[in-house]
């Protein structure tokens, strides 16, 4: 039996949350929520999340991402086979996608893996291909540099050779539907007519240019569910895949996953994590708290944070409401944001990302000369220290009646992860509802492709273009 299937295990590796610090009782009402604003919220919350189950809101055809905890071996099997033959026939893998096709894979990939895991030799890798991130922009220089790390002729052997993994639901997003075709022309060159060993796509069932793409040139591919949208989809193959390529168990990580979905099947605020979050962040909203920190004190969670902006933007940010969401790192970003959260105006809850146990214990060793005047700290562990960085900050937070809370996660494994992926998906789209917006669209993001194509001479986009070049172009008086 794996670790991660333990009953025992799996409640060490659960996650907690401590909202004390974001309730009247220790900050005041004005900055913090009263137990009975909480209270009025629970038939509310009870509703929404009983209309989820029915499927009876707004966006109702999106919610397929509650389900992919429950994948069986069956359907995930294939993803692994795929990944393991491209990683033994390949050292270089190159993951080109964008937004929800990109964010998640990344920050996956990024917390379970070494920070320097590109850098180490193939066998201290597993034998798995490094990972490298593209087509989630129009950068000539990113991509070029990329470009450079390829074989110029024929791959002499297995660190030259490569391949990669196209991911886009609609199948014609512009950043990577162009980067697709810049590396596709290469790897072409490289491979000719056995370049389609070297393509995975990851796209719609059958609608969009990719899914013609992969059809005409035979490539191997996966399927997005229509039923979830992008920034839901970590958990398809597009996260799925991307990690397993690199060796991290997917099994171990959907586990974590179902997890916290069984966790979350009560209706009751108090015991399910997701309706918690989304209470909290919706009450200290309606104090104007409308900035919100996600505020990592471990580096190598910074992409979770990263993808969790994204989920809540695309998700809460629309019909003029919506809380902005903002990734910082500590200890790092004391020394750059710190000043403003602790000082600056009032209108920010902090949620601490906490890891209880790292997987080093790096010690500080004492020092004759003391130069560095550091020898108070002999002993100390790096872990502890961070842990007192935390007591610090939260205390300073809290004494200025500045509310933060923490969701502690007992240490970074794929089954906590998991956990966490899907703990905030469904909070996310529970405060949507309690926003009354719907959670599931992105309107916004739609509205300057128009432009953007038109500009760029789409045929079918000419009237942005004209509409655009109609717009008065600005005062050279504004121009200094
Ligand atoms: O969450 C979303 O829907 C978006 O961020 C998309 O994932 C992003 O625009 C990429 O789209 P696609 O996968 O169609 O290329």
């Amino acid at each position: 039996m794996k670790q991660y299937n333990d009953t025992h295990w799996q409640e060490q590796m659960k996650i907690s949350i401590d909202y004390n610090n974001i309730m009247s009782d220790t900050i005041g009402s004005e900055h913090g929520i009263t137990k009975t604003e909480l209270q009025l919220l629970v038939e509310p919350v009870k509703e929404i999340m009983n209309n989820i189950n029915d499927r009876k809101v707004v966006g109702k055809d999106f919610l397929g991402f509650l389900n992919l905890p429950y994948k069986s071996k069956e359907e995930i099997q294939p993803i692994i086979s795929t990944a393991d033959r491209l990683a033994s026939i390949s050292d270089i893998h190159i993951v080109l996608g964008i937004g929800g096709s990109y964010l998640g894979a990344n920050a996956l990939i990024k917390a379970l893996l070494s920070p320097y895991y590109n850098e180490l030799p193939r066998e201290k890798r597993n034998n798995r291909p490094r990972i490298y991130f593209e087509g989630n922009n129009i950068d000539s220089d990113s991509i070029y540099s990329l470009m450079e790390l390829l074989p110029k002729d024929k791959p002499k052997d297995i660190s030259e050779h490569y391949s990669i993994n196209v991911i886009s639901k609609s199948g014609g997003t512009l950043e990577t539907a162009v980067a697709f075709r810049i590396f596709q022309h290469k790897i072409k060159q490289t491979y000719g007519n056995e370049h389609n060993k070297y393509i995975v796509a990851t796209t719609d069932i059958k609608k969009g240019n990719l899914r013609e793409i992969v059809n005409h040139e035979g490539y191997e591919s996966f399927v997005i569910p229509d039923d979830v949208g992008g920034r839901y989809s970590v958990l398809t193959p597009v996260g799925l895949l991307p990690a397993s390529i690199t060796g991290i168990d997917i099994y171990e990580l959907l586990e974590g996953a179902r997890f916290m979905a069984e966790r979350c099947k009560t209706d009751n605020v108090y015991k399910n994590p997701a309706l918690s979050l989304a209470s909290f962040y919706y009450l200290l909203y309606k104090k104007g708290k409308n900035i919100s920190l996600l505020s990592i004190w471990n580096k190598s969670l910074e992409y979770i944070g990263y993808w969790y902006d994204q989920l809540v933007s695309e998700s809460l940010g629309k019909g003029g409401v919506g809380r902005v969401p903002i990734t910082g790192v500590n200890t790092r970003d004391l020394h750059s944001r710190g000043q403003q959260i602790q000082d600056g105006a009032r209108n920010t809850v902090i949620t601490n990302l906490i890891t209880k146990k790292f997987n080093t214990n790096i010690q500080i060793k004492h020092d004759d000369k003391n130069l560095d005047g550091l020898n108070y700290l002999t002993g100390k562990t790096l872990p502890q220290m961070i842990e007192g960085a935390y007591l610090g900050t939260n205390y300073a937070y809290t004494k200025d009646k500045r509310p933060n809370m923490n969701i502690i996660i007992p240490e970074v494994n794929a089954f906590t992860i998991g956990q966490l992926f899907y703990m905030f998906e469904l909070a996310t789209i529970v405060e949507g509802y309690l926003l009354g917006i719907n959670p599931m669209d992105q309107p916004g993001v739609e509205s300057y492709k128009k432009f953007m194509f038109g500009i760029l001479g789409r045929p079918d986009m000419k009237k942005y273009k004209e509409e655009f070049e109609k717009f008065p172009s600005g005062s050279k008086d504004y121009i200094i």
